[in-house]
């Protein structure tokens, strides 16, 4: 038999006062599909930047096609045909997904210099594979999530890849394109090339994977084949207890509640049309759709970044002009945004800086003064409320996972109490554990009378925590259902078919 593309053995990571893997053993066979499970912060990032060479593991060894090393350079990793998409995936925002693509071909040392012709060729025959449809002359930094994830597959496709590493793929997929997603994985496998996938979407996990890897705080759980393992087994090894599903994050809404948010006959050329809404105080709205259905912008929109052409906003019974950001902000408007990355975080800044934010006139006294106390206070009380993990708030929150990330996200928009809060994929990126404990959390502030809005193609999310779904197909809110009214199972039907 073959050696195992990869394999590593007692592997460790620390990093200054945190141990992020332990004594880790993993390998990875041709044409294998692997899923890599666990907890926000359990070391899945960690342990593919240990196999992509960008860190050397503080403990251990890691064998490429057999050939044991204490640790590998990134081109090693390269050379053996390994490809990673990361989570917060680079490509180079100023070359046009040609050159992107080109480019990696060309690290990977798979060609020389080719001609633009060829480039632009093997790039649409990378991406023709995948079925998918971007223009490869545009530059990547103006394509959307999407399209930049697809481009950034196809890179790796064109340039060889033994072994795909998908670092959360689909966090900025609907779901069409996700089902896209995993029909090349599996074409993938069929052609002998082997993925290790990372994702916190159960169902995906359970329709792709060969087996199922389970990390916890840095340690190996569970290492079984993926047939072996329900639903719950696998929650188990992740989180050590059980979770419930399907209870409702929110109470009612009082009769007798004040309408907060009133949008009428909104309109933008170009995204959306004729939206009607009303949320009243206490009233969770979800607002869902196929990507390109103006779901975002409507949402991009109502925080000033996306001016409407016409209609009326009102909040709390006053018509507000919402031209900029500074707009939304003074009308009490907020918005969590689902590129956390480059809208939601200064990632330099410390993780205290980042929460408070948005406070600091609330925290400002009188004088003008800012107390630290205060601040630090208000920082820490979020980061327990959203159980950010971390041993303190003055790092940067770069050093943050993934999903500790988003939190930060939340926190920063849930200290500054708006009154209309709207969220975009509130709990993308997010554990399965924690995932309930942020819809909770959504649920109390509701009850304290703000107005909610989510905007998410998430169906067990959106049931859990909305009180109504808005569906919105091209520009247009097609309907809007009591969530009582309808099933998880026809919601998904509808989206699949909007
Ligand atoms: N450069 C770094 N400096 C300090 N700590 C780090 C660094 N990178 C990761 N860590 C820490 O290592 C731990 C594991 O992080 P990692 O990113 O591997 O988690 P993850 O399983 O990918 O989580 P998520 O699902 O949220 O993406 C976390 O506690 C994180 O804060
Ligand atoms: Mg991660």
């Amino acid at each position: 038999m073959a050696a195992p593309i990869v394999a590593l053995a007692d592997v460790g990571k620390d990093f200054a006062g945190v141990r992020a893997l332990h004594g880790v053993d993993l390998s990875i066979e041709p044409g294998e599909i692997c899923c890599l499970c666990g907890e926000n912060g359990s070391g899945k990032s960690t342990l593919i930047k240990i196999i992509a060479g960008v860190h050397a593991p503080t403990t251990g060894t890691v064998a490429l096609d057999g050939e044991t090393r204490d640790s590998l350079s990134s081109t090693d990793s390269l050379r053996a045909g390994v490809r990673v998409i990361y989570q917060d995936f680079s490509l180079f925002p100023n070359l046009t997904v040609a050159e992107n693509i080109a480019f990696t071909r060309e690290v990977a040392g798979r060609i020389g210099f080719v001609s633009r012709t060829r480039q632009r060729a093997a790039a649409q025959e990378a991406l023709g594979r995948m079925n998918v449809d971007v223009d490869v002359d545009r530059l990547a930094g103006e394509l959307n999530m999407v399209d930049r994830q697809l481009v950034a597959i196809a890179s790796a496709l064109a340039s060889d890849a033994r072994l795909i590493i998908m670092d959360e793929p689909t966090t900025a997929l609907s779901q069409r394109e996700v089902a896209a997603l995993l029909d090349v994985v599996k074409a993938l496998k069929a052609d002998g090339v082997s993925t290790l996938f990372v994702s916190h979407k159960l169902d995906e996990v359970a329709e792709i994977s060969d087996r199922t890897v389970v990390l916890r705080n840095g340690e190996k759980t569970a290492d079984r084949p993926a047939a072996e393992f329900d639903r719950e087994a696998l929650v188990a090894a992740m989180t050590g207890r059980t979770v419930e599903y399907g209870t409702l994050s929110v109470g009612p809404v009082a009769a007798d509640a004040p309408i907060v948010l009133d949008v009428a006959s909104l309109a933008r050329a170009g995204s959306f049309d004729g939206v009607d809404l009303t949320i009243r105080a206490g009233e969770v709205l979800g607002i869902t759709g196929l990507l390109g259905s103006g779901r975002n912008d409507l949402a991009l929109s109502l925080f000033g970044l996306l001016p409407a052409d016409s209609g009326t906003v009102t909040v709390d019974g006053r018509v507000v002009q919402l031209r900029t950001v500074q707009d939304a902000l003074d009308a009490g408007i907020g918005l969590v945004p689902e590129d956390r990355l480059t809208e939601g975080l200064f990632l330099d800044h410390s993780i205290g800086d980042n929460i408070v934010i948005r406070t600091i006139d609330k925290l400002t006294g009188a004088l003008g003064f800012t107390s630290p106390t205060k601040m630090k206070d208000a920082a820490w009380r979020w980061v327990d409320e959203l159980s950010v993990k971390t041993p303190t708030i003055s790092q940067p929150v770069s050093t943050l996972s993934g999903g500790n990330q988003q939190r930060v996200v939340l926190a920063k928009w849930l200290s500054a109490e708006p009154r209309v809060l709207i969220l975009c994929g509130p709990t993308v990126g997010v554990d399965i554990g924690s995932k309930r404990q942020i819809l909770d959390l959504l649920g109390t502030l509701a009850a304290t009378g703000m107005a909610i809005i989510v905007i998410s193609d998430d169906v067990p999310e959106l049931l859990d925590v909305c009180h109504s779904i808005a569906l919105m197909s091209e520009g247009r809110i097609e309907r809007r259902f009591d969530r009582a009214a309808i099933t998880e199972a026809e919601l998904n039907t509808l989206l699949m078919s909007a």
